[in-house]
């Protein structure tokens, strides 16, 4: 469950490029809720999800997830709670590591993020079924490299991760 209150963002206060792109902004979304936000170039829509992610710290109000608040909490200890896939995809994943590695990374999510214990043959064979699913012949590509891949198939490996790990691992992700 994620939960924005009353969050307010305002870009170069007090000087002439000052901009109040949040003003109270309230949304409560629970699990499984799949939303689509519509607003003109400038409405702010980015400027919520980089509320959401930490991308830097909100003026007022509170951004909640799975009950834990992680208003104060820098991006990269969000990252521990959430996951997300970026427009651009050049971020997301890593480039000059395999796709089973980038997916084995992703799962170690909250953990120590290392790879030093290798992907098991489980694990192995779990992306191969996960990778299935986006019908891209990606199973079959598992040690390429992720930077070879176009832009479309970089997302589709990002959000392949935030789906095993939370199918695989709901508790580690809330931190519960
Ligand atoms: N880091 C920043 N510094 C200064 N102003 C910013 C910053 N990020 C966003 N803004 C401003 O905040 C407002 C909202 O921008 P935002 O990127 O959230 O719009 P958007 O709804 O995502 O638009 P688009 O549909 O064009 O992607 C804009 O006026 C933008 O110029
Ligand atoms: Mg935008």
């Amino acid at each position: 469950m994620l939960e924005i209150k009353n969050v307010y963002k305002t870009f170069n206060a007090g000087t002439v490029n000052e901009k109040v792109a949040l003003k109270g902004l309230d949304l409560t979304l629970e699990d499984g809720d799949f939303v689509t936000v519509i607003g003109g170039n400038g409405a702010g829509k980015s400027t919520m999800l980089n509320a959401v992610a930490g991308v830097w710290p909100v003026d007022m109000g509170k951004i909640i997830i799975d009950g834990k608040d992680v208003t104060r909490l820098s991006e990269h200890q969000r990252a521990k709670y959430i996951g997300r896939v970026f427009q651009d995809p050049m971020m997301g994943t890593a480039a000059t590591m395999q796709i089973d590695e980038n997916l084995a990374l992703a799962a170690r999510r909250g953990l120590a993020r290392t790879l030093k214990t290798g992907i098991t043959k489980k694990e192995h064979d779990e992306y191969y079924e996960l990778l299935k699913t986006l019908d891209l012949g990606l199973e079959n590509r598992m040690t390429s490299k992720v930077g070879l891949l176009s832009g479309g198939q970089r997302q589709a490996v990002t959000q392949c991760g935030q789906r095993h790990e939370e199918r695989d691992a709901p508790s580690r992700r809330t931190g519960q």
